[in-house]
């Protein structure tokens, strides 16, 4: 309640600001005539940057978006940032967007630091900016975040490491264990990792768990561009330093690709990975398959499907004069400002409870059922 109380205020503030300092915005409390109320034309044209194609989910976002976008009369602009040359395709891709008239621009950053000149461009031509899945850092001119709670998804993971160790060691506490997280250049990397240690921290004070390899800050575990490649060698350079004597149990991995190239680490090294125990997040398509094959212990569920429509919403809103609904405005603080939020919750899922978080995502529920 008290968050919901600070949300309506900060929100009334923040309506309170705009209509002081911004002629261009139409009233929207006022009601009436939605026409006058209206910030921009109705069949408007909306950017949408996405960064590579790290994982499936960027995937159908694309796809999603170009659908629900037309669904709702609005003209579809969506690009994806090639994998070489990353973000300076992006920064070009946003320029031309704003120079071509969006209204709004939905950005999944590739570096969410270094998109500070094409958002003061933004701003400066009144286009809304709205921070898809991946915050925007350091920079005023982000008007919106709408993404799965990150924070959330890493504490899920590290509990889903200690319930896993639990269950599939076949031994009691101590257990050893390696952390992974993802890349630096996503702001998404931290939270996930400070959202699991919030859960592992005291395990590994208190002796539970002990990171063998003793690489347990946030630097020495990351994973540049989010490769597969990355991982399963940083994987196995650990496996032969650490681990020729000892077992390794569990490692907490902050996504699908990443669990899967652990796995393939792990089992080159001779381990039975119904012993181990490797998180993940996306719910991909081969992990939710080696999840019911009994190797990947967990993922999470974030539907794509519904950020997508949760976006498409706020651009609604937007488009009517409206500010858009948010639901979190403390968490996000973007190192300038604490950016307003719409947050949806995650879901953890391993094979006891497959069939129940897909239960309205045909093609994974199909997989599951096949195993079953
Ligand atoms: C997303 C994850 C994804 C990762 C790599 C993150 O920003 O939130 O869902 O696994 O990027 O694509």
């Amino acid at each position: 309640m008290k968050k919901i109380a600070l949300a309506v205020t900060a929100l009334a503030v923040t309506a309170l600001a705009l209509s002081a300092c911004s002629n261009a915005r139409t009233d929207a409390g006022a009601g009436g005539d939605a026409s006058a109320a209206a910030g921009f034309a109705a069949d408007a044209t909306i950017g949408v940057a996405l960064p590579d194609k790290t994982s499936e989910n960027w995937v159908l976002a694309g796809d999603l978006f170009t659908k629900d976008l037309e669904a709702a009369g609005f003209k579809a602009d969506v690009q994806y940032a090639p994998a070489s040359n990353t973000v300076a395709e992006q920064q070009n891709q946003i320029s031309a967007m704003i120079t071509n008239g969006a209204k709004v621009i939905v950005i999944g950053a590739k570096d969410g630091k270094q998109l500070g000149t094409q958002l003061q461009q933004a701003a400066d031509a009144g286009v809304k900016i709205i921070a898809y899945d991946r915050l925007l850092e350091n920079s005023e001119n982000v008007d919106y975040y709408v993404a799965f709670d990150n924070f959330k998804v890493g504490q899920l993971q590290g509990q889903a490491l200690l319930d896993g160790l639990e269950a599939r060691s076949g031994h009691g506490a101590p257990w050893n264990i390696e952390l992974f997280s993802g890349s630096p250049d996503d702001a998404n990397s931290a939270v996930f990792f400070n959202g699991a240690l919030d859960v592992l921290q005291p395990k590994i004070d208190d002796g539970t768990l002990v990171v063998k390899s003793g690489q347990d800050e946030i630097a020495q575990t990351a994973t540049q561009g989010w490769k597969a490649e990355n991982a399963q060698s940083r994987m196995d350079s650990i496996l032969t330093s650490t681990y020729s004597s000892d077992t390794l149990d569990g490692v907490l991995s902050p996504n699908d690709t990443l669990a899967r190239a652990i796995l393939t680490s792990v089992k080159q090294a001779g381990k039975d990975v119904a012993t181990f125990t490797v998180t993940g997040q996306d719910s991909e398509v081969e992990s939710v398959k080696s999840i019911m094959a009994g190797e990947q212990y967990s993922t999470i569920n974030k539907d794509t499907t519904l950020l997508v429509e949760q976006t498409v919403k706020m651009i609604g809103e937007l488009q009517q004069g409206e500010d858009a609904e948010v639901n979190d405005t403390e968490q996000y603080d973007n190192g300038v400002k604490v950016v307003p939020a719409y947050l949806l919750e995650p879901v953890i899922v391993t094979k006891e409870n497959a069939a129940e978080a897909y239960a309205n995502v045909p093609s994974l529920l199909e997989i599951v059922q096949a195993a079953q």
